[in-house]
C-alpha cells in the first residue's frame, strides 16, 4: 500500500530563516517516529536552501509553485529543475490563492505540471469550487472542468506521478472544513473523472480534529495542511493522529 502523504503548505510564512529553522527542527523532531507517513514541508522558495534536503531525514521538501521552463530570462521565476537540484520531490501546483491573486490560468498550469514532471518532481494538483459554485451545483462540473484543462496531453505513465489535492476553496484557511461526507462525494467525482489510480489528499482547515476522518471516512490517501502546519505542536498532532489511525 502507498503511504499516506502528508504536506505543510507555509505559504508566505514565516518571516525570518530563524522562525523557519526553528519550526523545521520542532516538526522534524516530533514526526521521528512515525515512519509509515510520507512528511512533506512546501516552505517558501527562500527556506529551501536553508539545509541539505539530501540528508538522511524522514521529512521530503517541495515546492508552493514553479515555472514552466527550465532556465532563462524569466526574472523572478524558479524552475523545476532549480527545485529538483536543491534536493525537492515534489511541488504544489495550481494552488486557489496563485489562480485568485496571480491570475493563473488552467494552460499555464497544465505547463507547470509538464514542466514539473519532467524534472522528476511529482506535482500535487490544487482543485475545488468557489462557495458560489458549490451553492449552484456545479462541483461535478468544476472538477472535472479543472482536471481536463490542467492535465492535457498526459501519458498514464506520467499520471502515475501525479498526486491531486481536492482542496475546496471556501474551506481554505477558514477553520471550518469540508464535511466529511462532502468530501469524499468530491474524491468519488475525481477519481471517476480520472479512471486512473492516484493519489488524492484532502485540503482546507485540516486540524488535529478532522484529520483522521478525512482519510478513514471519507478515504484520502493524505492530508494538505496549511495554517495548522505553522504550529509544530498542532502538525505534530495531526501526524500522529494519521500515523495511529
Ligand atoms: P488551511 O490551508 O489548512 O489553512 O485551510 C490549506 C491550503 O491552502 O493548502
Amino acid at each position: 500500500m502507498e503511504k499516506l502523504i502528508i504536506v505543510a503548505n507555509w505559504k508566505c510564512n514565516p518571516t525570518t530563516l530563524l522562525k523557519a529553522k526553528l519550526l523545521f527542527n520542532s516538526i522534524k523532531r516530533g514526526v521521528r517516529s512515525f515512519k509509515k507517513i510520507e512528511i512533506v514541508i512546501c516552505p517558501p522558495f527562500v527556506y529551501l536552501m536553508a539545509g541539505d534536503k539530501r540528508q538522511a531525514t524522514r521529512i521530503k521538501f517541495g515546492g508552493q509553485d514553479c515555472f514552466w521552463e527550465e532556465e532563462g530570462a524569466f526574472t523572478g521565476e524558479i524552475s523545476p529543475l532549480q527545485l529538483k537540484n536543491l534536493g525537492c520531490r515534489y511541488v504544489i501546483i495550481g494552488h486557489s490563492e496563485r489562480r485568485k491573486y496571480f491570475s493563473e490560468t488552467n494552460k499555464e498550469i497544465g505547463q507547470k505540471i509538464k514542466a514539473a514532471l519532467l524534472a522528476k518532481l511529482k506535482p500535487i494538483l490544487c482543485i475545488g469550487e468557489t462557495r458560489q459554485e458549490r451553492r449552484k451545483g456545479k462541483v461535478e462540473r468544476v472538477l472535472r472542468d479543472q482536471l481536463k484543462k490542467d492535465l492535457t496531453d498526459l501519458s498514464a505513465h506520467q499520471l502515475k506521478n501525479l498526486i491531486i489535492a481536492y482542496e475546496p476553496i471556501w474551506a481554505i484557511g477558514k477553520g471550518r472544513a469540508c464535511s466529511f461526507e462532502d468530501a469524499k462525494w468530491a474524491r468519488y467525482l475525481i477519481k471517476k473523472s480520472l479512471k486512473k489510480k492516484i493519489s488524492i489528499l484532502y485540503g482546507g482547515s485540516v486540524n488535529s480534529k478532522n484529520a483522521k476522518n478525512f482519510i478513514k471516512e471519507a478515504g484520502f490517501q493524505g492530508l494538505l495542511v496549511g495554517g495548522a502546519s505553522l504550529k509544530p505542536k498542532e502538525f505534530i498532532k495531526i501526524v500522529k493522529i494519521v500515523a495511529e489511525s
